[in-house]
């Protein structure tokens, strides 16, 4: 499903300028509307569950409703948007090699002194014969994010319902501030 060409690269002038040239990019206003929109029904959802029946409850919701979400956004904006990190949980969220590249260059900018929230990257490639303009921004770890990403901050019931899905789950150990993950969007020009 994820095909990609590797064919142009870096937008000439986007790194020597970036606060600059993301103002005058309309594709990045509207990424960051999209992911506006996702990150609130994400977090309205899980707050929504978590209220509900707590963390073992809410567990499911992520596990069902992100993908969900996420394929509701694509059909109504037009954008393929998804998830991912350096340790996922879930195997389908597993980065692309540049995907990969870019969320290590978001480690290396953090420890750099730059602030998680502000960071981001976009570049426009070519797929399949087509230009397809993409971006992605970093995911801060907040303090309810902890409950199923932290380290003894995860109770043991909740421990168990993800070990019994995600037999494999990397996105564990992560602190307030820390960079969670990334949004990924695409869209072809
Ligand atoms: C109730 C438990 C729970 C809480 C709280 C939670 N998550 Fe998750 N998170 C999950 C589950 C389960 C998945 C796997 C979803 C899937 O199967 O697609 C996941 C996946 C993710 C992913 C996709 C990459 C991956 O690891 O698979 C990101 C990014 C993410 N969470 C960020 C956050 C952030 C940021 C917060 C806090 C605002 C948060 N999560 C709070 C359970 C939780």
């Amino acid at each position: 499903m994820k095909k990609i060409l590797f064919a142009s690269l870096l937008l000439a002038g986007s790194s020597a300028f970036p606060a600059l040239a993301q103002q005058l990019d309309p594709n990045v206003a509207e990424a960051r509307q999209v992911i506006k929109q996702f990150f609130s029904q994400l977090k309205g959802e899980l707050q929504k569950a978590m209220k509900e029946g707590g963390p073992v409850h809410a567990i499911s919701v992520c596990n069902e409703k992100a993908p969900k979400i996420a394929d509701k956004i694509s059909a109504d904006t037009g954008w393929y948007v998804a998830r991912t990190s350096l340790k996922y949980r879930a195997p389908t969220n597993s980065p692309l090699p540049w995907e990969k590249k870019v969320l290590k260059e978001f480690e290396a900018r953090k420890a750099a002194g730059e602030e998680v929230q502000k960071i981001d990257y976009k570049d426009v490639v070519e797929e399949d014969g087509k230009k397809v303009f993409r971006y992605m921004k970093a995911i801060p770890t907040g303090k309810i994010c902890l409950k199923c990403h932290g380290g003894k901050e995860v109770a043991p019931e909740v421990e168990a319902k993800l070990h019994e899905l995600y037999p494999g789950d990397k996105a564990r150990g992560f602190k307030v501030g820390d960079i969670r993950g990334a949004f990924v969007l695409k869209k072809t020009l």
